[in-house]
């Protein structure tokens, strides 16, 4: 699709010094109507970053109906701007939106959308260590109606922000908080899916884990409580007798790119992978005995996180001795270093923009 460029006339000043994570936006934004009335999408644009003007009566701020996505673009040593696996983002996009009742961005535009907007952009890609230009994709029902039913008119945005490490410590052991009441997702829900709705939702569990000193949450299946799911803003593994768990993707669980990709670079490695219900109760006892070698979290905005405590019904349980494993290291150094072009690509993952 053909997509129109409109400049503006004075370039914000860059940011100086660190980056943290979603405070700056870039100059340009991208924009496309969906209109059923229209034959589908239409007027695609690159336009000055700025408020836009909704309709109190739009959808999305009443039925939600709304998903995102999450990925970025690195700066090499060479200087060459590239994307990590933009068409796994796509698929997952399209998943979301096929069911939350909305149209679905063909991988091919939401790809061209994405490089366009960031060759545009490219000054804005950072050059710091760890620091990288996050790119947020995200649809959302634009109908003005108050009646429930899928909107008829949608609008699928990107914007961008140069960030460095998601979370303040950088690259250090966190503090999880096992939520035993709130509940993430259910089955047949909209677990799977990265929409605005299931990060709402979370917000309580995430305050209560604040509160009592811990960084994330760590969910449980939303029907027992039993097992364990994921993190709020990543997939949750943990190396236990050299085998690696991580809870399988089902339904409850956002199948996560990072996640995807660590699992290929484990099973290559040769570790076991156990794709399976893992129960808090079997986790909590591995870790009080010793078993329970190294925890990590996986995420585009986290990257790789280490875990270095678990908090669940009133004992916490230092990981590791709270430090980095060496296998979270590996994982992490390994991953940045195709991403950031420092290490070889066997897998094909990146792709040059520019
Ligand atoms: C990401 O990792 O890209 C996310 O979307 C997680 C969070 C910032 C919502």
């Amino acid at each position: 699709m053909e997509i129109r460029f409109e400049p503006r006339q004075v370039l914000k000043k860059k940011p100086q010094g660190p980056l943290g994570f979603g405070k700056y936006y870039t100059d340009y934004m991208f924009m496309c109507d969906w209109d059923a009335d229209q034959g589908g999408f239409h007027d695609a644009r690159i336009i000055p970053f700025g408020p836009i003007e909704l309709d109190p009566a739009t959808m999305v701020l009443h039925y939600a109906q709304e998903t995102f996505e999450g990925l970025k673009a690195y700066r090499t040593a060479d200087n060459k701007i590239q994307l990590f696996r933009p068409e796994k983002n796509a698929k997952r996009f399209a998943n979301s939106n096929e069911r939350l009742s909305m149209p679905q961005v063909p991988e091919e535009f939401f790809v061209q959308a994405i490089r366009e907007l960031v060759k545009v952009e490219k000054d804005w890609v950072p050059q710091n260590e760890g620091e990288s230009l996050y790119i947020r994709p995200f649809m959302f029902a634009s109908e003005s109606a108050v009646g429930v039913h899928p909107a008829v008119s949608y609008k699928f945005m990107i914007i961008l922000s140069p960030v460095g490490a998601y979370y303040p410590q950088g690259m250090a052991p966190v503090k999880i908080w096992v939520e035993d009441d709130y509940i993430r997702a259910a089955p047949g829900g909209t677990g799977f899916t990265k929409c605005g709705g299931n990060y709402a939702g979370s917000l309580k569990a995430q305050e209560k884990a604040e509160e009592k000193g811990y960084t994330q949450v760590l969910w449980l299946d939303g029907v027992h409580k039993k097992y364990v799911e994921e993190v709020g803003s990543m997939n949750v593994m943990f190396l236990i007798d050299n085998e690696v768990w991580t809870a399988p993707i089902d339904g409850t669980v956002l199948p996560g790119v990072t996640r995807d990709s660590i699992l290929h670079l484990l099973s290559d490695w040769g570790y076991t992978i156990r794709e399976e219900h893992l129960a808090i109760d079997d986790l909590m006892a591995a870790a009080q005995d010793g078993r329970l070698q190294e925890a990590w979290g996986t995420g585009t905005a986290a990257v790789i996180s280490p875990i270095g405590e678990l908090y669940y019904k009133g004992t916490a349980t230092q990981i590791n001795d709270f430090k980095t494993g060496e296998l979270t290291q590996k994982l992490y150094d390994t991953l940045t270093g195709i991403q950031w072009g420092k290490l070889e690509d066997p897998y094909h993952w990146t792709q040059v923009v520019e």
